[in-house]
């Protein structure tokens, strides 16, 4: 060794210290591996929540109302996001590669909505892909109860075996075909299959008796926001999801269609990490609406 002579002698072993307890507060991954707990931690913070912006869908319906730029749209919204959710395509183009955010990759290969059935789906980014991409997770769009159900479990669990074995989570989408029914029966169904099928988070709608659906999941759950709706109500909604046991949300139509997304964006940080009251979140939107314009 070139300076074995001269080396401070090692003495400090902290005899009689135990080593500190570490604890991770991510629900379900205590005992997850060292690299999956990293990555779930790059999407989730210290009081185990978090806020995706999700910006995929660019990816089954074009260039709908608030993608129409994503280039210009979605870095000033960084700043207020803690994971970004999309696809390889839309990353590589509209966000630098020095961005520092959590990213939920979209990785299944599903069909437009010009297809009655969109149920069909298949494996899309492969896994070498997502680790390239930096994907904290990976996210897989399921389809409980429609015509693909089988085609699209099969490809939930081939992320999840590829994950488990490269220490990447999937994010298992809960997708409402047009025939479904959004009932508090369905989702808790849907969320629960997912999670037994290995997801490590799922993503679904917000309904009645939620708090029902969060307790009977054994991984975190985020809120999908769903089409436009006020302001106000699309921040109750984040309110009420986080009280009865959401672990964020994961919103995309609202924030991008609402008048001033960077404010919505703020609003809704407001209630997921700081426990603000929905008006109050309001409160404080219509006021940085005013000084964005
Ligand atoms: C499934 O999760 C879909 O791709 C969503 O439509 C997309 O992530 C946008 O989310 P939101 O429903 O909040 O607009």
């Amino acid at each position: 060794m070139a300076d074995k002579d001269g080396n401070v002698l090692a003495k400090d072993y902290g005899i009689g210290i135990e080593p500190p307890q570490r604890i991770f507060s991510v629900k379900g991954h205590q005992c997850a591996g060292w690299g999956m707990q990293g990555r779930l931690s790059q999407i989730f913070g210290d009081d185990g929540r978090t806020i995706m912006l999700a910006f995929d869908h660019g990816y089954i319906m074009g260039s709908t109302a608030g993608l129409e730029r994503l280039d210009l749209v979605i870095p000033p919204l960084l700043p207020y996001a803690d994971c970004l959710m999309a696809t390889r395509g839309a990353l590589r183009t509209c966000i630098p590669g020095n961005h520092r955010k959590a990213v939920a990759l979209r990785c299944t290969a599903d069909t437009s909505v010009l297809k009655d059935d969109m149920s069909f789906g298949s494996a899309g980014v492969d896994i070498e892909d997502a680790i390239r991409m930096n994907a904290s997770c990976m996210a897989v769009q399921c389809f409980v109860g429609a015509a693909g159900e089988l085609d699209s479990l099969k490809t939930l669990s081939y992320y999840v075996n590829q994950g488990e074995k490269y220490g990447v989570p999937v994010l298992g989408v809960v997708a409402v075909g047009k025939e479904m029914e959004r009932t508090t029966r369905y989702f808790s169904l849907a969320t629960r299959l997912l999670a037994e099928q290995g997801a490590h988070i799922i993503k679904t709608y917000y309904c009645d008796n939620f708090e029902q659906i969060t307790a009977a999941c054994p991984v975190p759950i985020v809120i999908a926001g769903g089409k436009k709706i006020p302001e106000s109500e699309a921040l109750a909604m984040a309110y009420r999801a986080v009280n009865e046991g959401a672990a964020g949300v994961d919103m995309g139509r609202n924030v991008l269609q609402a008048a001033c997304p960077s404010a919505m964006l703020r609003a809704i940080r407001m209630v997921v990490h700081e426990n603000a009251k929905p008006e109050e979140a309001y409160h404080a939107y219509e006021l940085w609406r005013k000084d964005v314009k």
